[in-house]
């Protein structure tokens, strides 16, 4: 595994194409979800410096926070709650281009103003969402989903 991870410079794409890679490598030999989804939010948070990127994971019908990056964060949210809610009803990545336009966005950072949250889907249920915020407006498009959905497909949940 390598030790140090390689940040550059480039448009997104480049950063993603880059990163990628990297990740697949951080995974590989590595069992234990934990760990994986710890390196994988390190390695977004270095690449990107996004303000918050995390997963929250499927237990007991609840969304339950799991391995992030950034501010502390609501720890339960329910389905249909939020951003991170209604992609876990709606099964389908959600990108919010200002939060304060999605009723019922739940803040846990007043910093945050825009956010995607990515579905993971194993045997057609969601088992657990990739959420990121960003400090900007309107940071995320299908490029950040594309790339996402690639980087949680890498992993054995
Ligand atoms: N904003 C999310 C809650 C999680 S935090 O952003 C980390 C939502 O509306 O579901």
């Amino acid at each position: 595994m390598a030790e140090d991870l390689s940040i550059i410079t480039g448009s997104k794409q480049e950063q993603y194409q880059s990163l990628l890679p990297q990740i697949a490598g951080l995974l590989e030999g590595e069992s234990d979800l934990v760990a994986n989804l710890a390196n994988t939010v390190a390695a977004l948070k270095e690449q990107f410096d996004w303000l918050w990127v995390g997963f929250y994971i499927v237990k007991n019908n609840e969304l339950v926070l799991a391995p992030f990056q950034g501010p502390v964060a609501c720890t339960r949210i329910r389905k249909g709650k939020g951003v991170c809610g209604s992609c876990w009803t709606e099964a389908k990545t959600l990108i919010v281009s200002d939060v304060e336009n999605f009723p019922g966005h739940i803040a846990c950072s007043s910093l945050s103003r825009s956010e995607i949250v990515v579905p993971v889907i194993r045997n057609g249920e969601v088992i657990a969402v990739l959420d990121v915020d960003s400090e900007q407006l309107n940071q995320f498009d299908t490029t950040d989903q594309y790339y996402l959905q690639r980087i949680i497909e890498l992993i054995r949940f």
